[in-house]
Formats: structure tokens, C-alpha cells, sequence
């Protein structure tokens, strides 16, 4: 049984942290990895607006750093300490980093990577071709 209640704890206390200057919108992504971990982040802004750091973004940093391994599960939650959904950006992030089974909870239920990003872009559509790398 995945403890949610755990999971979205963890974003909350990330979401305390956020750096929103411009959009004034805070953000806490937590993920349960293999390891039985979580892992979090939290959004960072900047002044280039387009250079903001979203809170998945530093969550898939803690992750990989501390080698925990795939995503079990996954939530994000907004100021008012609810569940807010992925960006689409930060679907493609899970996707790497999850598996067919990954959960997701956001404020309309718990469903798997796959319904959260159909057709996903990952490692097997690049080895589908032969690919030249340093030419
Ligand atoms: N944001 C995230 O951190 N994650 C998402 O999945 C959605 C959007 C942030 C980016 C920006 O700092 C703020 O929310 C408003 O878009």
C-alpha cells in the first residue's frame, strides 16, 4: 500500500520552499522510489522566466543523485497544500524516471504513467533507429 499521505506531507514541506517570485504559484513534487525513499523539490523562478526550475525538476535531481531508483509513486501539490497536476514538460521527466506501473495521485484520482503521458517518448524509440553520434 503506497503511503500517500507520506508522499504529499513530503511535497508540502517542499512546497514551503519554493523560490515563486514572478508567478507567486508554489509548487512540492514528491516521488516514493525502489529504494522505499522519497524524493522532492521545489519550483525555482527566475528573472528569464523561461529558465524556472520546475518542482519535478529538482525532484528527479534528488532522485538521481541518490540512486533510489525508478518511481513507485508520485504527487505534486500547489500553495493551498492541494494536489495540482504535472505539467506536460514534467510528464516527459517522470517517464524516464518511472515505469508502466508507476502512480500517480492528482486531485481527480490515482492512474498509472502511461494514462498520465500516452505514447510516451523514451529510450526504446531512440534504439529503434541506428544513430551517428560524434560524426
Ligand atoms: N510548476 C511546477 O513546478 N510544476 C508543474 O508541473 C507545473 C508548474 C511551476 C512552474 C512555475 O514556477 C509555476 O508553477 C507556475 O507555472
Amino acid at each position: 500500500m503506497t503511503n500517500w499521505d507520506g508522499l504529499r506531507q513530503a511535497a508540502i514541506d517542499a512546497m514551503k520552499h519554493a523560490y515563486v517570485p514572478y508567478s507567486g504559484f508554489p509548487v512540492g513534487a514528491a516521488g516514493l522510489a525502489e529504494d522505499g525513499q522519497i524524493y522532492s523539490g521545489c519550483n525555482v523562478e527566475n528573472a528569464g522566466y523561461g529558465v524556472t526550475l520546475c518542482a519535478e525538476c529538482g525532484m528527479i535531481s534528488d532522485l538521481v543523485k541518490s540512486g533510489g531508483g525508478k518511481l513507485v509513486a508520485f504527487l505534486c501539490v500547489n500553495g493551498d497544500e492541494d494536489l495540482t497536476s504535472p505539467c506536460g514538460r514534467c510528464r516527459q521527466l517522470l517517464w524516464e524516471h518511472g515505469t508502466s506501473t508507476t502512480k500517480i495521485q492528482l486531485p481527480e484520482g490515482i492512474i498509472s504513467l502511461p494514462e498520465l503521458l500516452p505514447y510516451g517518448f523514451g529510450l526504446d524509440d531512440l534504439n529503434k533507429v541506428e544513430r551517428k553520434i560524434g560524426d
